[in-house]
């Protein structure tokens, strides 16, 4: 039995939705939970060929037989929820806690106007203003609307449970550590905390029941809304390097700078990693392309590696190089 949590050790769009696919499948997850935010978040999935934009069914929906649930931390978009749902076809394995926070129109009006909008830059999704319902002890609960009674379930039980009956579980948090309400470069943050903490308290599992915390890093780093960006690279360099990325839920152009060791350091102190994951090494080494074999790397690319290993002390074990869900190189 393993209890495995994947977080984002920078800002955000690292990749988690390819590693947290990928884990479910090559370690038979019995139960892919998702804590983290809410539907801001936007997972790209690429299995057998297909684009997969995921914003609230967990990742770990490639294993077929995998039980998906979404934590009482969440806030969900029912309208989102529904639809990815009935398009993914699996209404028959997935189960949404009875203490989601529900985002309603209002939320998504505030979301786009004034000094969420112009200040900060967010999604627009509804989000924060809904965590900040939740707060104040106003906000609607996922047990109020008969629409979504059929998915209802204990998320904190069923997890527990399979963790006592010795299943894998995998924990899929969202975002990144640096847009962490609390450890974020605030006030340009999301509106919750999104270390590994926060998303296990999000799906209702206790510290000590953690196997391995799984911190991803992508090869370079992006940022999209507000905020400092160390080392920020204008536009047309991004697209020069093929860094150029467009957000999932936003359509915006990403911001990027390199790989930042420093963030990279007090991330894995942050989370309290265990190892280290690895994507879109093929963006910065095209050589690494498919490479499924860490011998198959070239020289460059493997002393960045071993640089990373060596500056955060922790063995890089998974190392993304394609979008694919299998383009992977797993040195567990
Ligand atoms: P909010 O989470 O929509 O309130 O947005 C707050 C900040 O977090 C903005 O800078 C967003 O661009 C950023 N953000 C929210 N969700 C994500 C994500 O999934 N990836 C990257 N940035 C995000
Ligand atoms: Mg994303």
């Amino acid at each position: 039995m393993v209890c495995t949590v994947v977080v984002d050790g920078f800002f955000g769009d690292g990749g988690k939705g390819k590693i947290v696919s990928y884990l479910a499948v090559a370690d038979k997850v019995a139960v892919c939970a998702r804590g983290g935010v809410g539907p801001n978040a936007g997972h790209t999935v690429v299995n057998d060929g297909v684009t997969y934009k995921l914003r609230m069914v967990p990742c770990g929906f490639v294993k077929p037989d995998t039980k998906l649930l979404i934590g009482p931390g969440v806030v969900v978009n029912p309208e989102v929820l529904l639809k990815e749902i009935a398009e993914l076809g699996v209404e028959e394995r997935f189960g949404l806690d009875p203490q989601c926070a529900i985002i309603e129109p209002k939320h998504i009006e505030a979301d786009r106007r004034g000094h969420l909008k112009e200040v900060i830059g967010t999604t627009g999704t509804g989000t924060g203003p809904c965590n900040a319902d939740r707060a104040l002890r106003v906000a609607k609960m996922a047990r109020e609307l008969p629409e979504l009674k059929e998915l209802i379930t204990d998320v904190p039980t069923e997890l527990n449970e399979a963790l006592d009956r010795g299943a894998s579980v995998l924990i899929e948090g969202t975002q990144g550590t640096y847009i962490s309400l609390y450890h974020g470069t605030y006030p340009y943050v999301t509106s919750n905390d999104v270390c590994a903490a926060a998303t296990i308290s999000d799906v209702g599992i206790g510290p000590t029941k953690v196997d391995e915390v799984v911190l991803v890093f992508k090869a370079y780093v992006t940022r999209v809304g507000e905020g400092y960006l160390e080392g920020e690279i204008d536009m047309e360099e991004a697209k020069r390097r093929g860094w150029d990325e467009y957000g999932t839920v936003t359509g915006r152009q990403r911001r990027a700078a390199p790989f930042n060791f420093p963030l990279a350091r007090r991330a894995v102190m942050l989370n309290g990693a265990t190892q280290l994951a690895l994507t879109k090494l093929d963006i910065l080494y095209p050589e690494c392309k498919g490479a499924k074999d860490f011998k198959e790397l070239n020289q460059e690319a493997v002393a960045f590696v071993e640089k990373i290993e060596e500056d955060l002390g922790l063995p890089v074990t998974l190392i993304g190089t394609g979008p694919g869900v299998h383009e992977i190189i797993d040195r567990r």
